[in-house]
């Protein structure tokens, strides 16, 4: 084959391709590009036989059939457009779109947390801002600077865990009891006025069952100032309660013992479930319900903690934050906190 074969094949290939797409349909169109494009197809088996002729003819030859390739392919592109081909109708398909898709299941925040951080935001609306302190502790900030008495119960083996580790002072380091030890870190780590909160995990060595566990969770408060008394620790306590329970909660004060607290309270809120009718299991027909201790923060703690006890005066509390999950979510047994079963994890 000379030159001039070669490209009067080219031009026939050319003019059947073109005079033969228009009338080709979407059915045919596979077929179709088969026969001029494909491995076998016409233009590709002519471009093949470039391959016998001399270097500067295939040079020339070859440009040629590669534009009339580029323009053969345009033009089909351009008709299965067209003509639709290559949609694929759904109502044909193999596959059953009304079938369900796989699950994809979200992550939530686990219901403690979402407490906590309820919490938060009720002491932040009320110019409370958050502070955080270690969960092994020294001796010193978790009793002794709280005035703890030397042979004070709570130091007891039974209630603390201990930790196999000296602190500088030479005592055992322990797992935090409460979250009180952050008052005296935050205390003696910045200057008055103070308005903190602080929510973390403390550990008692204590059996588990519905309202125990040996590790649960606390939110500390505390407010130090000039002039502060037990007014601005009720006021507080009831502005959070309303904004977390609803206008209607109120709450009531009885006398209680804490050594770094004088005098010291247990503040119980209206029973949220009964509204306090009575012949309810939560309140147990009381129509309060237990929730935190505070009192005006003991001279002695303000003196360790470097202030002047004269002039700066502060309240304090301490919440679970498993009582008030509890009470937000009619949780009834704290245990289903800790399981980690997603059928209860998955509600919030
Ligand atoms: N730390 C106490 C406890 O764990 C709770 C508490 C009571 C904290 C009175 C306070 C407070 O700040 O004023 O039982």
């Amino acid at each position: 084959m000379n030159q001039d074969d070669w490209k009067a094949k080219l031009a026939l290939i050319r003019d059947s391709f073109l005079s033969t797409l228009g009338k080709t349909d979407a059915a045919a169109i596979a077929e179709f590009e088969t026969h001029y494009l494909g491995r076998k197809g016409e233009l590709t088996l002519l471009l093949r036989d470039l391959k016998d002729f001399p270097i500067e003819e295939r040079k020339i030859l070859g440009a040629l059939g590669n534009a009339l390739k580029t323009e053969l392919s345009g033009a089909l592109d351009a008709r299965k457009t067209e003509t639709g081909a290559g949609v694929v109708n759904l109502n044909k398909s193999q596959f059953d779109l009304t079938m369900a898709g796989y699950p994809f299941p979200k992550g939530s925040l686990h219901p403690l947390t979402v407490t906590a951080n309820k919490m938060y935001d009720g002491f932040q609306k009320l110019g409370f801002s958050i502070a955080e302190g270690p969960l092994i502790e020294e001796d010193y900030f978790n009793f002794e600077a709280l005035n703890f008495a030397p042979d004070h119960p709570a130091r007891d083996m039974q209630d603390t865990f201990y930790v196999d580790l000296k602190d500088a002072r030479g005592k055992d380091l322990l797992l935090r009891t409460h979250t009180s030890p952050v008052q005296i870190r935050t205390m003696k780590s910045q200057e008055p006025p103070l308005r903190v909160v602080s929510a973390g995990r403390v550990f008692r060595s204590e059996a588990v069952d519905a309202s125990h566990s040996f590790a649960f969770h606390q939110m500390e408060g505390f407010y130090v100032d000039k002039n502060v008394t037990m007014a601005d620790l009720k006021w507080t306590l009831e502005a959070f309660m309303k904004d977390l329970f609803g206008g209607q909660a109120k709450i009531s004060f009885s006398p209680s013992f804490f050594p770094f607290v004088e005098p010291g309270a247990q503040v119980a809120v209206s029973c949220v479930f009964c509204k306090g009718s009575g012949a309810c299991p939560v309140c147990k027909g009381t129509g309060w319900i237990e929730l935190l201790g505070a009192g005006v923060i003991h001279p002695n703690v303000i003196k360790a903690c470097g202030y002047d006890a004269e002039k700066w005066s502060g309240f304090a509390f301490g919440a679970g934050i498993e009582r008030f999950a509890m009470l937000l979510y009619g949780i009834r047994d704290m245990r289903m906190l800790y399981e980690n079963d997603l059928r209860i994890l998955k509600q919030l």
